[in-house]
């Protein structure tokens, strides 16, 4: 996502939604979040959505002009069906398209916007890529524990059972690329 560009983010009340309304403000996206009940949309407001839409009984093309005149640069679908056939009216030529694995039914294929399924990875590498993202440093746990321990025992004494008679070198945070 760029600065400034204009998305949908498509069932923006649930798990998913929740963290990517919150995530594409802070990349410095406007965010056109869809939720199905008026508790929804009160809640991806509260959450920074720059408008809320009734996914299910409002009119999202109508709502989505008024939004961005010239068109929806990207949508993330976090429902499928007619309703997200709807949002994806409403992209611009070029525009695009991500969405989870295990959305039912999946969109149909359009010519003009560039479509991305995907499955979320769940990982060390992946977490501390996310916190770096939102400007934070996401520390797995084994590297906390491992600091831990060694703010306990003094910087110079070995970082855990592991490194005892062993020198920094071949500690478990030099082995790990972390020091
Ligand atoms: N492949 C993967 O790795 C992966 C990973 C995570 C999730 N997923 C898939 O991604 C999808 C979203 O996951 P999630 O955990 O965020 O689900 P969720 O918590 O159920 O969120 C979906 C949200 O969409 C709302 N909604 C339903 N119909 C709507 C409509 N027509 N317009 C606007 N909002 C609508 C629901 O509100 P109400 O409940 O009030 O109707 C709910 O808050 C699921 O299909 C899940 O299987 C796939």
């Amino acid at each position: 996502m760029k600065d400034g560009e204009n998305v949908i983010i498509h069932g923006a009340s649930g798990g998913v939604g929740s963290l990517a309304i919150q995530f594409a403000k802070l990349r410095g996206a406007r965010v056109l979040a869809t939720a199905s009940s008026a508790a929804g949309m009160e809640f991806v407001t509260e959450l920074g959505a720059d408008m809320a839409a009734d996914g299910r009984h409002g009119d999202i093309v109508a709502t989505a002009k008024t939004f961005a005149p010239d068109g929806i640069d990207a949508v993330l679908g976090l429902v499928g069906g007619d309703s997200l056939e709807r949002c994806l009216d409403t992209v611009r030529p070029g525009g695009r398209l991500a969405y989870p694995n295990g959305i039912d039914p999946e969109p149909k294929k359009r010519r003009s916007i560039e479509t991305v399924p995907y499955d979320a990875v769940a990982g060390v590498k992946e977490f501390e890529r996310l916190g770096r993202a939102v400007g934070g440093e996401a520390e797995s746990s084994d590297r906390r524990s491992i600091r831990a321990h060694r703010s306990r025992e003094g910087a110079r004494a070995p970082c855990c059972r592991g490194c005892v008679g062993q020198d920094r070198a071949s500690s478990p945070l030099a082995r790990a690329g972390m020091e």
